[in-house]
C-alpha cells in the first residue's frame, strides 16, 4: 500500500492509541494505570470516551509492537512516539514510559498526540510529558477535548475553557461536555478562532492559584480581542475544576459555576477590590487595567455596555473611563 507520509503518521498514532488503551488491561496496566484512574473517580465509560491509556514501564514496548505491525522507525520518530538516544541516533526508545496517557484528537476524532502523566510524586521528572509538534499535531491549532465537546458547545452556545486534561475529563463526569483545555500554555489566535467556529461565548475556569489567575487574565484579554464574550469563575485557592468538582460533587459543582460566573470586568475588579479600596494609586492602576481590557473589545456597542458596567463597579464617572479609553483606541487607529 502506498500511503503518503501524513497518512502513515495518523495510522501509527492510531496504533499507539490502541496499544496504550489495551495496556490498561494488562496486569501492570490494571495494577498501576487503571487503579490510578479509578482513584481519581474516572469511570470505565469516561476512560473509553477519552481513549485514556497506559504506557508500560520499559524502553521499547511500543517500539517493538509497532515495528512488528509494520510501522517504520522513521514514521514513529516523525509521529513523536519514539526518541533517538543522545549521542547515538541509531538507537531509539519509547517517549512515554510508565505513565497514564490522555489521547489528543483532532476535530475528526483521529489521534494526533498524547499527554502522559507521571504516577509518582517524583519531583525530578516532569508531571506531564507531551507529544512534540509534528506534521499532524500543530499545538497552536488544537484545544484538548474539542472533538468530544464541539456538539455540546454548539448546543449550549458556550464553551468552558480549563487548564488541564484532568479538568476536561472531570467536567464530563459532572455532565458538562462543552469544555476544552488550553493544556497549560497561553492561548493562541488559532485556538480562539477554533472556539469561534462553535460559539461566541467563553467561560474561563482556570486553577485557583496565582499562576491560574495570571493565565486567565492574559487569556481573557486575548478572547476579548478575538471578539468573544467572556466570563470567568474563580475557584477557592488551591483548587482546580477537577479537584473542586470531586470535593463538592457534580450537582454542587454545576450550581457553583452558574452562581459564580461573572463578566470579565467584575472578575478583574473583584481580584483587586480589597487592595484598591483604600489605596488611591492601586485604585488608579486598577482603572487603567480595566480600561486596557475594554480597549480590546472591537464592537463599539458591546464596549459601551461594559464601560457603563465598569463605571458602576468602580464607582467612578463613565466619562473618566471613556476619556482613558479614547486615548488607547485613538492611538491604535
Ligand atoms: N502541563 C504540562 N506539563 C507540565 C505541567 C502541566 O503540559 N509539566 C499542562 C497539562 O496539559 C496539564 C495543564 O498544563 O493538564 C495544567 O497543569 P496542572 O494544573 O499542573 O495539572 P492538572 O491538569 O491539574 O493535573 P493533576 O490534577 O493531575 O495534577
Ligand atoms: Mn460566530
Ligand atoms: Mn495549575
Ligand atoms: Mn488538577
Ligand atoms: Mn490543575
Amino acid at each position: 500500500q502506498a500511503y503518503n507520509e501524513k497518512e502513515s503518521l495518523y495510522i501509527a498514532l492510531n496504533f499507539a492509541k490502541d496499544f496504550f488503551v489495551q495496556n490498561l488491561q494488562t496486569e501492570e496496566g490494571r495494577a498501576i494505570g487503571l487503579s490510578y484512574f479509578k482513584e481519581r473517580g474516572f469511570s470505565q465509560s469516561i476512560i473509553e470516551k477519552f481513549d485514556l491509556g497506559y504506557t508500560l514501564d520499559g524502553w521499547d514496548h511500543l517500539l517493538k509492537a509497532a515495528k512488528a505491525a509494520g510501522h517504520s522507525e522513521e514514521i514513529l520518530l516523525k509521529a513523536g512516539l519514539i526518541l533517538q538516544k543522545e549521542g547515538d541516533p541509531t538507537r531509539v526508545y519509547d517517549r512515554f514510559r510508565g505513565r497514564v496517557t490522555f489521547t489528543i484528537h483532532n476535530l475528526g476524532g483521529k489521534p494526533i498526540g498524547f499527554g502522559a502523566r507521571i504516577l509518582t510524586q517524583d519531583k525530578k521528572q516532569p508531571k506531564y510529558i507531551n507529544s512534540p509538534e509534528t506534521d499532524v499535531y500543530h499545538k497552536s491549532d488544537v484545544l484538548y477535548g474539542m472533538f468530544q465537546a464541539k456538539k455540546s458547545i454548539r448546543e449550549k452556545d458556550n464553551c468552558y475553557l480549563v487548564e488541564g486534561y484532568t479538568d476536561v475529563v472531570s467536567l464530563h463526569l459532572s455532565g458538562i461536555e462543552n469544555v476544552v483545555a488550553s493544556s497549560g500554555t497561553s492561548l493562541t489566535e488559532n485556538q480562539i478562532k477554533l472556539i469561534k467556529r462553535f460559539t461566541d461565548n467563553v467561560t474561563v475556569l482556570f486553577d485557583g492559584d496565582s499562576a491560574g489567575i495570571k493565565a486567565s487574565l492574559r487569556g481573557i484579554d486575548m478572547l476579548l480581542e478575538g471578539g468573544l464574550n467572556v466570563k470567568a469563575v474563580v475557584f477557592p485557592d488551591g483548587d482546580d475544576p477537577d479537584s473542586y468538582s470531586r470535593k463538592v460533587g457534580s450537582q454542587a459543582f454545576t450550581d457553583y459555576l452558574e452562581k459564580n460566573a461573572q463578566d470579565f470586568i467584575a472578575f478583574k475588579i473583584g481580584l483587586h477590590a480589597d487592595e484598591a479600596s483604600n489605596d488611591p494609586i492601586k485604585r488608579a492602576d486598577l482603572i487603567k487595567q480595566v480600561v486596557a481590557s475594554l480597549s480590546k473589545i472591537a464592537d463599539p456597542i458591546i464596549r459601551s455596555v461594559y464601560v457603563r458596567q465598569s463605571a458602576n463597579l468602580l464607582e467612578i464617572e463613565e466619562e473618566i473611563i471613556q476619556v482613558e479609553l479614547n486615548k488607547i483606541i485613538l492611538k491604535v487607529q
